[in-house]
């Protein structure tokens, strides 16, 4: 119930149902109570003229016999007969027949409802010709049986209706609600990057201030955002070259005749410079992922590529003795060729640098219904399907691991490739018997040979 209030207290549309739902029963109870007591009222009132009928039915001629029931048939229920008499006329006391029909004696003249022997009568009483008087009575509660059937009756078009209304009401409510369930929709289903703003065209006139202020404010995000990777990329950028001097000064150092414990301390010195100055190229690599305009897309031949690749990468590869290979035959890749290079040298970089030596690597590329699959795959450790996701945040390295490496590789991956219109997905090396497989999924279609 608490939980039904919160909702009902912050969900505009379940509290217009509610209250709408809560108007037409109210009304449909009204309605129906009003009804019920004048059909009732009503129906007394019609069975009353037909106990005045009766009465007229007969005349001096034609008295009833005492204590006689109209119409004693049957297919009538005996309780439901009208019971006719004939009374003494008025001021007349003790009249055989009036007794024996068990009728008081002191009956007035018209309607009225009296008790006779445990039971209660509608009678009525009128004179007979000059001297004698007719009474004709009904039990009151055959008479209230049919009002209160006859009111009920008269109830049925509301239990249709209130049903019926209660059903339009919440399909309209639905309805009318649509387009904003549908911006919401949209909304949620988007990329954390996809800062366009949100079609305002069908929504309804109220919703759509509320919306446009949203766009105004989607618009400063993105310029917020625009401004910080240009900020990083500037910084980086800016950072490279002092780095750069310094690791040439460090070499030249090196190469200066010192002892052996200094020579120690400057090459860990220029480790640590070159490590530096990977972060920084990972740092613009990202920077420029997230903010610089998509390149125009070119046919690429999948081995052309992988060639390319390897002729940078084999000789990290050979000083770990890893076997680099290509699988499956070559397709045309209709893609963004920069961005999609970038990515992969990532993955093969990885691939290399978590496999232990003499382990494999395999590369391939596949045409799909809608597209092309992209797969790097290798015999390393693997990663946790926990980590799977992880592994994609900005600067998040795996636990247990002694590769140096900055943890934007992966966030580079996922960048280019959703910029590209693709996807990126990690699992479980189907060659290998341990490994990590990297598919990428491209919805292009594979260029014509
Ligand atoms: N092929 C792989 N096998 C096992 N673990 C991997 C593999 N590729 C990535 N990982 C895990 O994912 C983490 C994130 O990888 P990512 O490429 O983003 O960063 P990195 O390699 O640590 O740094 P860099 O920015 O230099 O690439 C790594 O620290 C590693 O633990
Ligand atoms: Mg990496």
């Amino acid at each position: 119930m608490d939980g039904f209030q919160t909702r009902l207290k912050h969900s505009l549309r379940l509290r217009l149902s509610f209250w709408l739902l809560l108007a037409i029963i109210a009304v449909a109870l009204a309605g129906s109570a009003v009804s019920f007591a004048l059909i009732f009222t009503e129906a007394n009132e019609m069975q009353d003229t037909m106990l005045r009928q009766t009465a007229a039915l007969f005349d001096t001629e034609h008295p009833p016999a005492p204590n006689s029931r109209v119409a004693s048939r049957p297919d009538i229920d005996p309780e439901a007969r009208l019971r006719v008499a004939v009374l003494p006329p008025r001021n007349e006391r003790g009249h055989p027949g009036a007794r024996s029909a068990g009728f008081p004696p002191d009956l007035v003249d018209g309607l009225q409802t009296r008790t006779i022997h445990g039971q209660t009568y509608r009678i009525f009483v009128t004179g007979l010709g000059s001297s004698k008087r007719i009474a004709v009575a009904q039990p009151t509660a055959i008479r209230d049986e049919t009002a209160g059937y006859s009111a009920l009756l008269g109830l049925l078009p509301f239990l249709i209706l209130v049903p019926v209304l209660l059903l339009v009401v919440a399909g309209l409510v639905r309805r009318i609600f649509a387009p904003v369930m549908a911006a919401a929709a949209e909304v949620d289903q988007r990329r954390e990057r996809d800062l366009q703003p949100l079609a305002t065209t069908g929504l309804p006139e109220e919703i759509r201030p509320f919306v446009t202020a949203i766009n105004r404010l989607l618009t400063r995000v993105a310029d917020s955002m625009a401004m910080q990777q240009r900020f990083i990329a500037a910084a980086a950028h800016e950072l490279r070259s002092p780095l750069t001097a310094l690791s040439l000064q460090a070499e030249h150092l090196d190469s200066a005749g010192m002892d052996e414990n200094a020579r120690q301390r400057v090459r860990t010195l220029r480790h640590g410079i070159d490590r530096n100055r990977a972060l920084l190229d990972q740092l613009l690599t990202y920077a420029r992922a997230q903010s610089a305009p998509p390149m125009p897309e070119s046919v690429v031949s999948a081995h052309d590529l992988f060639r390319r690749l390897l002729a940078d990468l084999m000789p990290l590869a050979e000083t770990k003795g890893i076997d680099i290979g290509v699988n499956g035959a070559d397709i045309q890749v209709v893609t963004a060729e920069i961005e999609l290079t970038t990515a992969l040298r990532n993955l093969v970089a990885n691939a290399i640098h978590y496999t232990p030596p003499h382990g494999i690597i395999d590369l391939q590329a596949a045409p799909t219904p809608d597209g092309v699959t992209i797969t790097v795959e290798d015999s390393g450790p693997g990663l946790d399907p926990t980590e799977r996701e992880r592994v994609f945040e900005p600067f998040y390295r795996g636990l247990g691991t002694d590769v140096v490496g900055s943890g934007l590789g992966l966030s580079i991956v996922k960048t280019l490739i959703e910029r590209i219109g693709g996807r990126i997905e990690l699992s479980e090396a189907t060659r290998f018997a341990t490994g990590l497989r990297a598919t990428i999924t491209l919805r292009h279609r594979p260029a014509r040979q």
